[in-house]
């Protein structure tokens, strides 16, 4: 069979990406005060739910859910244990939950939800979902019979404080770190059970520095508004940055989720001004970026005054950034993007912003 042709799971986009937290409050209130995240809905104990409380938060086409156990006894609070605060969940917004899920499951997906139907006075949204790589799962969300706010359960999250946008519009793809050995195996099970097909390879020759290395495969579904990049450590002198994650996260996780905003240099100005950290990349590197990408429209004072950096391919340029991780186990971090034409994902860049993490090991002690 030939899978291009024949999409057997239509994925309309990202629905959302919910993390577990240790506080969920406060990581909604960082998300809104740092990223510029908006209020959308709420459940917990005011709306009947004793066991867990979830924010819901959006900006752009972005939806994130932060969920809190309120009791010891639960997954959740087991998940944060295990990982710290992380992604449990990558939701697909899909037109057929059921098929979705009968599907993935006919083709080897390990069943994580039997399609269930939610409704209240808005309609009903139905939801499936297969295990992924280490504890993290795919939901395969069907809305087209729901007009409420966000889902069954949740109600619209009133709150007087306010924060501005930051300029995010959308997920341009969400990476995960998977463990030794086990890169062909993940990228098989999107390509097997998910359709999807390899856009890029890099192995450690791409992707290597003096004492670190990673492999990678990018799995993309057919429309390409999912792209997955797949990294794996490879044996360096020293400890990669995928291996730190992968003591740190206790397994395999989402390493970074990658944001796009039209305006890169607004969104990280802004982002800056609010606190959120980025890596640090030498002047040394702004020096040699005109030969290396031509012309570009914006400011190089402003490129190199934020950090920002920036890559060529065949079809254009992007501009990228990334932050440092976003909690105190060295684990999930952001990337900030903007695509000028270019569909690729920064490998001129890689070998500065691999010194760069290296860098922040050594500080860590853990390169
Ligand atoms: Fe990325």
């Amino acid at each position: 069979m030939n899978q291009l042709n024949t999409d057997f799971l239509p994925i309309l986009g990202t629905d959302f990406v919910e993390f577990y937290a240790g506080n969920a409050k406060q990581a909604a209130y960082y998300y809104r005060t740092a990223f510029g995240f908006q209020p959308l809905a709420y459940k917990g104990l005011e709306t009947g739910d004793k066991e867990k409380t979830s924010y819901a938060l959006r900006q752009g086409k972005v939806t994130f859910i932060f969920t809190t156990a309120l009791i010891p006894d639960s997954d959740i609070a087991e998940h944060c244990k295990q990982h710290g605060d992380g992604v449990k969940t990558i939701a697909l917004w899909v037109d057929d939950a059921r098929k979705s899920f009968d599907e993935t499951v006919k083709r080897g997906g390990k069943p994580f939800m039997e399609p269930l139907v939610l409704s209240d006075e808005n309609g009903e949204v139905v939801i499936s979902g297969i295990h992924t790589y280490g504890e993290t799962v795919h939901l395969f969300v069907e809305r087209k019979n729901y007009q409420g706010v966000f889902l069954p359960g949740f109600v619209k999250w009133e709150t007087g404080y306010q924060t501005r946008e930051a300029g995010f519009k959308y997920i341009d793809h969400m990476v995960g770190n998977v463990n030794w050995g086990e890169m062909d195996k993940w990228a098989a099970f999107y390509r097997d059970v998910m359709g999807f097909s390899q856009l890029i390879s890099f192995d450690d020759k791409d992707i290597s520095t003096q004492y670190t290395a990673l492999m990678s495969k990018v799995m993309a579904n057919s429309n390409m508004r999912i792209k997955f990049p797949i990294n794996e450590p490879a044996a360096g002198l020293n400890k990669s940055q995928i291996e730190e994650y992968i003591d740190f996260y206790r397994g395999s996780g989402v390493q970074h989720v990658a944001l796009a905003t039209d305006n890169i240099i607004h969104t990280v100005a802004e982002l800056r001004n609010r606190g959120v950290e980025f890596l640090y990349v030498p002047d040394a590197y702004y020096e040699t970026l005109p030969d290396r990408v031509g012309k570009i429209d914006e400011n190089l004072d402003d490129i190199k005054s934020l950090n920002i950096l920036v890559d060529r391919d065949e079809e254009g340029y992007l501009l990228q950034i990334f932050t440092r991780p976003v909690e105190d186990r060295p684990t999930v971090f952001y990337e900030i993007i903007q695509r000028k034409g270019a569909k690729s994902f920064g490998k001129g860049n890689f070998k500065a912003l691999f010194e760069s993490i290296e860098r922040e090991q050594q500080r860590r002690g853990t390169l």
